[in-house]
């Protein structure tokens, strides 16, 4: 990455304004010396704010989602961005959620700074893996379970077929799906197309990514290499 200005990088990562910086540059080393010039080059690993490293650039958030939260920057009840310090909010480029989770799905919900990644991953070609645990109203039948797996059907206002899914049984109503595309309410509107509802979701992994240990509401930064292969 080009190395570029003090002051514009850690406005960029949400820290201070640039004109702020003027009076806090003894908040900040530069490789463990003390910083000089608000318009010193440096890149972001480079740089400390009261002794901690900086946030990473660009900027890879692992969540648990807990239920009752919003995938949204604006509505009404809690929003998952206010999870989250002051600063990450103030990034440029900003931070988006990779895709959404419904209000009352929980599980792993990645957010980052990184729109070419973003937009890669949300794409409609995006093959990535999502894997679901789903609770179902009904235990799902032989057929229900084989017209999702197949694939080839149609949601409620969609004219493109569905891919096919793995699904596997693991409980009398709950099953275990992996889906390689990413429509709105799509795990939902899958089990109403065969007659079935779902009652509990939970994301448990997406491409590589699980909770691990973190418990709902918690989250941890993805670290540069994570990151580096989506
Ligand atoms: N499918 C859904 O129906 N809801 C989600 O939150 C995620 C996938």
């Amino acid at each position: 990455m080009p190395k570029e200005r003090l002051d514009k990088l850690l406005s960029n990562l949400g820290y201070c304004t640039r004109s702020e910086l003027r009076k806090a540059l003894d908040r900040v080393e530069i490789n463990g010396e003390p910083a000089r010039k608000v318009d010193q080059k440096v890149e972001w690993f480079e740089v400390t704010w009261e002794g901690e490293p900086v946030d990473p650039d660009p900027l890879w958030i692992l969540l648990h989602k807990p239920e009752g939260v919003t995938c949204s920057h604006k509505d009404v009840g809690r929003l998952v961005f206010e999870m989250f310090p002051e600063r990450y909010l103030m990034r440029k480029p900003a931070l988006s959620t990779v895709g959404r989770l419904d209000r009352d799905t929980t599980g792993v919900l990645l957010l980052t700074t990184d729109g070419a990644a973003l937009h890669r991953l949300t794409s409609p070609r995006s093959q990535v893996d999502k894997v679901y645990r789903v609770d179902l109203v009904d235990a799902p039948s032989s057929e229900q379970l084989e017209r999702l797996r197949q694939g080839g059907g149609l949601l409620d206002e969609d004219d493109k077929p569905l891919l096919p899914c793995a699904i596997e049984v693991t409980g009398e109503r709950q099953v275990e799906m992996t889906l390689h595309e990413g429509r709105y309410h799509q795990v939902k509107r899958m089990w109403v197309s065969v007659g079935n509802q779902v009652e509990k979701l939970h994301r448990v992994r997406f491409h590589r990514f699980g909770v691990g240990e973190l418990a709902a509401g918690e989250y941890r930064l993805l670290s540069p290499e994570e990151s580096l292969d989506l």
